[in-house]
This record gives C-alpha cells, sequence and structure tokens, in this order.
C-alpha cells in the first residue's frame, strides 16, 4: 500500500504542497518518497529511500518549481526500498513521470516488450513499465490521457496512477482499478491523493475515482471518463465532514476497524504475488528433510493452521514452533536438511529472529513470510515473500494474519501439484475457493458486523470466555482469544476442543461463555459433542457456523454466520473475521484503545 498525491494550483508551489500532502500519507507506507514538478517543457524530480523527513533533510523536496506536480510515499512490494526504486518514475527521456499504488500482475512481460523496443530500466519496481509505455503511445501521437488510456487497458493488477508530462505541461492524468483514488476540488486548485486526508487541510470537497475510470486535471478544472468506452462521467464532489484525524482512517474510529474492513482489498493483493518466488519458496519447502514453522502470537497462529494445509493437502508433515522455545525445543536437532518458514508480519521480531540465527548457524535453509520488504527477515531469509498487506497501524493483527494465511494455503497447494498429491479436480476448486475468499470476507463483514456488535453488547461484563475449535479452527480459536485478550483485556482460554474435557472444563459454570468455531468439515459431529458437554455444565455457547448450519444453531445461545462451501483449509480466513470484530466491539464496550492496547508494542523487538 503507497501513498500518491497530485495537484495543480493556480497559485503557489506544488512541491510544497505536495510535501505536506505526503505526510499525511506516510502511514500509507514510509520506505522511501519522491516528488515530481514540470515547469514550463522541463519536468524535475527529487527522491530517495528513507522516510519523508529524512529525504526532505537531505535532498529539499519542497525546493522544485512548478504549479503542477505528483508525488509519492512508499510501501515496498516489487524492490526492496532503494533509491532507484522510489516513485516517481520516468520515461527513458525523463518526459513523462508516474506515480503508482497497486500491484502490476503482468509487468515482467510488458517490461520484456518495452526492452526488445530499446527502452532503458533504472528499477526493479512493476511501476516502471508504465511511463515507457505511455512514452510509446505518445510517440504514436497520441495525446497524454489518451496515451496513458491505452496504456493501463494493457495493465493487469491493481493500480492507482497520477501521470504529468511535458508534453501537456498544463494537465495531470489519472487512472484507477481497484487501488483508492479521490479528488479533491478547491476553488483555486484541484487535488488527487490515495485517501482524503492528503487534502483535507485544502479543501473538504471530494469526488471518488471509481475503479476503471480516468480523470484529466487542468486549470479548466477535472473531467473523469470510463477507460473503456471513454463515456463521460458527471460527479459532483461531495462535502466530507471528518475531522483530519478522523480521515487517516477514512472514517473508521480506529486503525483496527478500518484494517479489518481492508481485509477484502489486501486478500485481492495477496492472490497476486509474484508468481517466481512462490515457485522458488514452494522448490525449497518440496526439497526439505523437515519443515518447521516459526513464528510468534498471530504469527504463530498462521502457522498452526498452515501445518493442518501442507498435511491434508500436500501431505508435507510440518512442525509449528513457537520461536521462542524453537532453540530449546529443535536447537540441537536442526540441520543441513531441515528448513524453516519463518513468518512474521513486521520480520522484527526479535524471538523470531533469534530463532532463525540459531538455524542459520547449523546451515539450515530459512525461509521468509513477511509483511516489511527490507526488514531484517527479508536480509537473512534464504527466499521471502512480502505478503503484500500495506502497513498495519493498529497494535492487533487482523488484516496480516489472514493474508498470511492465504500466502501459505497457496504455498501448500503449489505443493500438492508438485508432489502429484492431490488431483486436478481438487486443486481447481482450491484454486477457484482461494480466489473467492476476499468477496466471501466482504460478505461475512457485511452480514455479521452489526449482530457482533449486539454480542459485544450482550456479553460485555462476562469476566472470562472460552475459544475452542477442532482441527484447522483450533488455529482459529487460538487467534480469537488472542484478539479479545489482547486488546479487551479479557481473561480468555483457548483449547482444541478436544481438549477441554482433559482439565479446562472444571472452569465452567452456569453463563460462562463458550465460543465454538465450526466450520462443516471433518469435525463437524465431534464439536456437536464438546458443545452438549458444555451445554451441560450451562455454559453460554457463541457459535461460528456456516451459513445455514441448523443442527449446531439449534445448540447455540448466540451465532455467527459464514458463506458455506469452503474447503476445510481455507475456512480458518473467513471464520477469524466475526471474532476480529467481537475483540475489536468488545474493546469498545469495555472502553478500552484498540489500536494502541496496554504493555503491548506493533513489532515486539525484544526477547
Ligand atoms: C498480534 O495481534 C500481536 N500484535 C502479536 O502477537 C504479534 O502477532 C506477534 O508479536 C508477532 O509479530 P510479527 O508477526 O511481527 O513477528
Amino acid at each position: 500500500m503507497c501513498g500518491i498525491f497530485g495537484c495543480i494550483l493556480r497559485t503557489g508551489e506544488a512541491a510544497s504542497t505536495i510535501h505536506e500532502g505526503l505526510k499525511k500519507l506516510e502511514y500509507r507506507g514510509y520506505d522511501s518518497v519522491g516528488i515530481a514538478t514540470i515547469q514550463g517543457r522541463q519536468l524535475f524530480l527529487k527522491k530517495d529511500r528513507g522516510k519523508i523527513d529524512e529525504v526532505h533533510e537531505i535532498h529539499n523536496l519542497d525546493a522544485l518549481p512548478g504549479q503542477l506536480g505528483i508525488g509519492h510515499t512508499r510501501w515496498a512490494t516489487h524492490g526492496a526500498a532503494y533509491q532507484e526504486n522510489a516513485h516517481p518514475h520516468t520515461d527513458c527521456k525523463n518526459q513523462v513521470a508516474v506515480v503508482h499504488n497497486g500491484i502490476i500482475e503482468n509487468f515482467v512481460e510488458l517490461k520484456a516488450e518495452l526492452e526488445e523496443l530499446g527502452h532503458t530500466f533504472r528499477s526493479k519496481t512493476d511501476t516502471e513499465v508504465i511511463p515507457h509505455l505511455i512514452e510509446e503511445k505518445l510517440k504514436e501521437g497520441l495525446s497524454l490521457v489518451e496515451a496513458v488510456r491505452e496504456t493501463v487497458k494493457r495493465l493487469d493488477g491493481s493500480y492507482a496512477i497520477a501521470v504529468i508530462s511535458v508534453k501537456e505541461p498544463d494537465k495531470l492524468v489519472c487512472a484507477r482499478k481497484e487501488s483508492p483514488l479521490v479528488l479533491g476540488v478547491a476553488e483555486d486548485s484541484l487535488y488527487i491523493a490515495s485517501d482524503i486526508p492528503a487534502f483535507l487541510p485544502k479543501t473538504n470537497k471530494s469526488a471518488i475515482i471509481q475503479d476503471g475510470e480516468i480523470a484529466v486535471l487542468s486549470d479548466e478544472g477535472y473531467e473523469i471518463r470510463k477507460t473503456l468506452d471513454w463515456k463521460l462521467v458527471t460527479r459532483e464532489p461531495e462535502v466530507i465532514d471528518w475531522a483530519p484525524e478522523m480521515a487517516e482512517k477514512q472514517g473508521y474510529p480506529h486503525f483496527m476497524l478500518k484494517e479489518i474492513h481492508e481485509q477484502p482489498l489486501r486478500l485481492r493483493n495477496t492472490l497476486r504475488l509474484q508468481d517466481q518466488y512462490l515457485e522458488l519458496m514452494t522448490t525449497f519447502l518440496d526439497r526439505a528433510g523437515e519443515v518447521f514453522l516459526v513464528a510468534c502470537g498471530t504469527s504463530y497462529h498462521a502457522c498452526l493452521a498452515a501445518s493442518y494445509m501442507f498435511s491434508k493437502v500436500a501431505l508435507l508433515a510440518t512442525h509449528p514452533v513457537v520461536a521462542s522455545e524453537f532453540v530449546e525445543q529443535h536447537g540441537k536437532s536442526v540441520n543441513i536438511d531441515s528448513t524453516l518458514l519463518v513468518v512474521s508480519q513486521s520480520g522484527e521480531t526479535a524471538d523470531t529472529l533469534a530463532a532463525v540465527e540459531s538455524a542459520r548457524l547449523r546451515a539450515a535453509t530459512v525461509l521468509g513470510l513477511t509483511n516489511i520488504v527490507g526488514s531484517t527477515l527479508t536480509r537473512v531469509a534464504r527466499v521471502y515473500i512480502s505478503q503484500q498487506s500495506g502497513p498495519e497501524i493498529g497494535v492487533a493483527a487482523t488484516k496480516t494474519f489472514t493474508s498470511q494465511l492465504s500466502v501459505l494455503s497457496q504455498l501448500a497447494l503449489r505443493l500438492a501439484k508438485k508432489r502429484g498429491k492431490i488431483s486436478h479436480v481438487e486443486i481447481e476448486n482450491l484454486e477457484e475457493k482461494l480466489e473467492q475468499i476476499p468477496e466471501i470476507v466482504e460478505s461475512v463483514i457485511l452480514s455479521q458486523e452489526e449482530k457482533v456488535k449486539r454480542l459485544a453488547k450482550k456479553y460485555r461484563g462476562k469476566p472470562c470466555f472460552f475459544f475452542l475449535g477442532r482441527g484447522i479452527s483450533s488455529a482459529v480459536a487460538l487467534e480469537g482469544r488472542l484478539k479479545l485478550m489482547e486488546i479487551a483485556y479479557l481473561p480468555s482460554l483457548a483449547y482444541p476442543a478436544g481438549e477441554s474435557k482433559h482439565g479446562p472444563i472444571s472452569l465452567v459454570e452456569s453463563g460462562f461463555p463458550v465460543v465454538f468455531v465450526c466450520p462443516k468439515d471433518g469435525t463437524h459431529k465431534t464439536v456437536i459433542g464438546n458443545i452438549m458437554e458444555m451445554k451441560a455444565r450451562g455454559a453460554s455457547i457463541i457459535v461460528v457456523v456456516e451459513k445455514g448450519d441448523e443442527e449446531i444453531k439449534s445448540l447455540a445461545d448466540d451465532y455467527l454466520e459464514v458463506e458455506t462451501g469452503l474447503p476445510e483449509v481455507l475456512s480458518p480466513i473467513p471464520f477469524v473475521v466475526p471474532l476480529q470484530l467481537f475483540a475489536y466491539y468488545m474493546a469498545i464496550e469495555r472502553e478500552c484503545d484498540p489500536d494502541k492496547p496496554r504493555n503491548l508494542a506493533k513489532s515486539v523487538t525484544v526477547k
């Protein structure tokens, strides 16, 4: 997730306005930054790796002439955070500048095609194909907006772009597919940005650019058209009554809630990972003598769920291990035939990195799954995958967890294909269902959020909760419990449901809330038995079930429903969402701050 910004001013300098706008977007990405402006027939550009203040300190981002320009604050997805990978990117002649938020899936073939035509590339990014494609179209005599239109038609994936060119120095052209893009309209200036906060101090009049639309900003105003049929779109700006603070959260009261709602978009991005890295990681897993899945906290729960995925889909036994215990448990046995798949959204968790260090010293292979390109994990891993979740501001991991699950399920699926362990029919079904996950998560949020709010009010006074699940759902139960503990400060227990009768059930008395995670998979029948055990002792039964599961709903005091028909190995992704919302609304009921829970840090860099 990056932040893009552009503006056309009648008075004043664009560069300092862009700099201010980017500062408001810094939460969207902060590993490199750049600004390009046009004055006369000349393009001026400054960019470098580092946070905005650091780059400004070195380069003085305000010292660029002109009243029209674009800027970008980057969250590295393709290509680490180096100067040449920073946006804006330009064409061969430095006459076109582009900033981009999103993922271009077909950039490899486009880049090859352009290199064939003699274009030279300076970066490792997917974005850089865009200015060169525009350059080609301008050479054919197209106008800037026509060149942008023909270019975006060739792009697969997601994009929000802003383009300027010395060929038409009075125009700013932008286009959108999936990644957010909003227009700001003031008396004497026009703005384009990834989020409203970027221009809110300048104007509170905003118009959303929708998917498949192109907008042209000029001194005469703005025009929006449909990319495909070029139909003119009439869209008046609306007044935004958010305070700037609210705007950073896109109107949500907390980053955590915004990030829960962001999951469908992030899960779409997670389905667009670069093939060669997924394939390379699959090859390493296939060759491994033994595989450890190593992480902490929520990332450990993703590893636990992944152990079921690898076992059930690829017939590969893996060992999920809490990172802080790894050295004690396996430090002596790890060897050159061992492979660690290390999961860490921050890529900086000290316990996790300590486990990595110990394993590397014994010649084990380390693979990494992280959300932060350039993090320590990306430097110590043999191969890493960036999960494309965008910055997660809330301390509680939500969107990064479901993205981790998506990547891990893709690896299990690829391994199964490589090993020929499951039929083509099963593979096609899993691939098809994986593609549906973003929409399924969207429907869960839309259909269950109000109900979760009511449940939080109903159970707000309870002193303790049980979270139970069988099979892969035991990982979801653990994650639901962790969320409730860490942001609502509610003592909670989580166990594989079969374990509850081996001791924990002694806690249960009348009205004790027990949350069951029960998709209709192979564990369905046995979970019913566990529910009956709890009911017999007066527990209040809350279930997360598949829509229409009347059998379990009839046993419950309260139920939350998820779309039916998902393969069990994919069920954790939608099934965890009601529990994320439950933890959030319970925190609100208990007047806790969901974004900044006490005693916790987003990245635990101490052992
Ligand atoms: C999860 O909500 C917590 N923030 C915490 O358990 C976190 O998952 C853990 O510290 C691991 O962080 P990492 O993924 O950045 O390594």
